[in-house]
């Protein structure tokens, strides 16, 4: 069972249930903010208000997010693609303001975040009570809308087949298995690491690491890839590797390397996170001014790459880079705390500054100026990466690795082969 979920929760064979019991821990976490709002004046940021503000922070973190995932890219466009009459008018007229609800408390909610941060870690005890109170009367509301409309509807129109689709959409969503076989080869035992013995330097000789490097070497052999067993599409396989590489708890799955190229055809990579993926393509936010914003302006052919090291795996993704609507851009923007934003708008990304101290004085003043509510600078914003070829690299022993790559055709359908090692 996901950790993300108690074990008293229903089976995911009742997705709708699952969601009104996630309300239910809502009310609590919001029912430990109140008690510590009242606990901070008297007691300040002690080991109960420590662990009361963990708490809740790692609920809002995670759990809610989820939960709000599952309602905005499952249960509404399920009830939508089924609604009918009345219900369609009912829905129309509420998925915009649930999906509002969620924005707004997503705002509200980055201001607690950095109260209980704090908190959390004993740097401080603020806790803004209109906030507070904003974000629980809000969030009751929205609940109670939920309750009293989407559920009974989705109970009512819903047949078995719905059911389990949503359950499964919600499981994937948690890294639970849903019977996937890959997931099951995926979670395998960890493969032996090698270090040959003739690494071992002869007695009175030292061997630089930089020469020993050669030596490491790992044999791959937890799963395969056939290139009859992928999926049709490769956002779809994408999907599918991404969500078992968060069920493997893959360290940092969402970290990419970004290759781009200047206008002399010379290469530049670094990471980035990915933070949106779908039938559009891939996007991350940065700076427009810095290197690799320039170098996107002046080409705009790019490579993604990403390693999950633990599942043997590797994802390389090239294509056209376009920058994301100025929309996209400041509700990304808005969602981040609120240092972030600041750091954003302080930093003139890839270019020199004299100290440590001369950046830290600048975010100082930034944050003086712009308040607790910036707007997103405009050299600030997302780039989608629109794939024409996506390979997926799988390990296998003695490097006998396999390899399936999709090419996008000019009607939009994909190809796909598998490569030799
Ligand atoms: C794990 C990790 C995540 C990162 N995420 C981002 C990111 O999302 N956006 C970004 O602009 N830089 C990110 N960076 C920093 C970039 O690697 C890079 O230093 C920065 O974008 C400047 O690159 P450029 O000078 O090539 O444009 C990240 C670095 C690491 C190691």
């Amino acid at each position: 069972m996901n950790s993300l979920l108690p074990d008293t929760a229903p089976d995911f064979d009742q997705p709708v249930a699952v969601l009104k019991h996630c309300h239910g821990r809502i009310r609590k976490q919001l029912a430990t903010l109140e008690k510590l709002l009242a606990h901070l004046p008297q007691h300040g940021a002690d080991e109960q208000a420590r662990q009361a503000a963990s708490a809740v922070l790692k609920y809002f973190e995670k759990a809610a997010h989820l939960h709000h995932e599952d309602e905005e890219q499952d249960l509404i466009p399920m009830l939508r693609a089924i609604a009918q009459g009345e219900d369609a008018a009912t829905l129309q007229a509420l998925a915009p303001v649930i999906l509002q609800d969620h924005k707004d408390m997503d705002a509200m909610w980055q201001d607690l975040h950095e109260q209980l941060t704090a908190i959390a870690d004993g740097s401080g005890a603020q806790l803004s009570s209109s906030t507070v109170q904003r974000f629980a009367q809000r969030y009751l509301g929205h609940m109670e809308r939920e309750e009293n409309t989407m559920a009974p509807m989705a109970l009512r129109l819903f047949g078995p087949e719905q059911m389990r689709q949503l359950g499964q959409a919600m499981q994937r969503r948690r890294g639970i298995d849903t019977g996937n076989p890959a997931a099951e080869t995926a979670t395998a035992a960890v493969p032996d690491v090698a270090m040959p013995g003739g690494s071992v330097p002869a007695p009175g000789t030292t061997v630089s690491v930089g020469e020993r490097v050669a030596d490491l070497r790992k044999d791959y052999g937890r799963a395969s890839l056939d290139e009859n067993d992928v999926l049709d599409d490769p956002i779809q396989q994408f999907t599918r590797w991404f969500e078992e590489a968060l069920k493997a708890e893959v360290n940092e799955p969402n970290a990419m390397g970004v290759s781009t190229v200047d206008e002399d055809g010379r290469p530049s990579s670094r990471i980035v996170l990915i933070k949106q993926f779908d039938a559009r393509g891939f996007t991350w936010y940065t700076n427009y001014d810095s290197q690799k914003g320039k170098q996107l302006s002046g080409n705009p052919f790019a490579c993604l790459l990403f390693f999950w090291s633990e599942l043997e795996r590797q994802v390389r993704i090239e294509g056209k880079v376009e920058r994301t609507s100025a929309e996209e851009s400041d509700k990304y923007f808005n969602s981040r705390p609120l240092k972030s934003r600041l750091s954003a708008i302080a930093s003139r990304q890839s270019a020199p500054i004299a100290s440590r101290a001369d950046l830290e004085h600048h975010y100082e003043d930034v944050a003086r100026q712009v308040g607790e509510t910036p707007q997103r600078p405009e050299n600030w914003g997302g780039f989608r990466l629109v794939p024409e070829r996506i390979e997926f690299w799988q390990g296998r022993r003695s490097r006998f690795h396999d390899r399936v790559v999709y090419t996008r055709q000019e009607d939009g359908s994909w190809t796909r082969q598998r490569l030799q090692p």
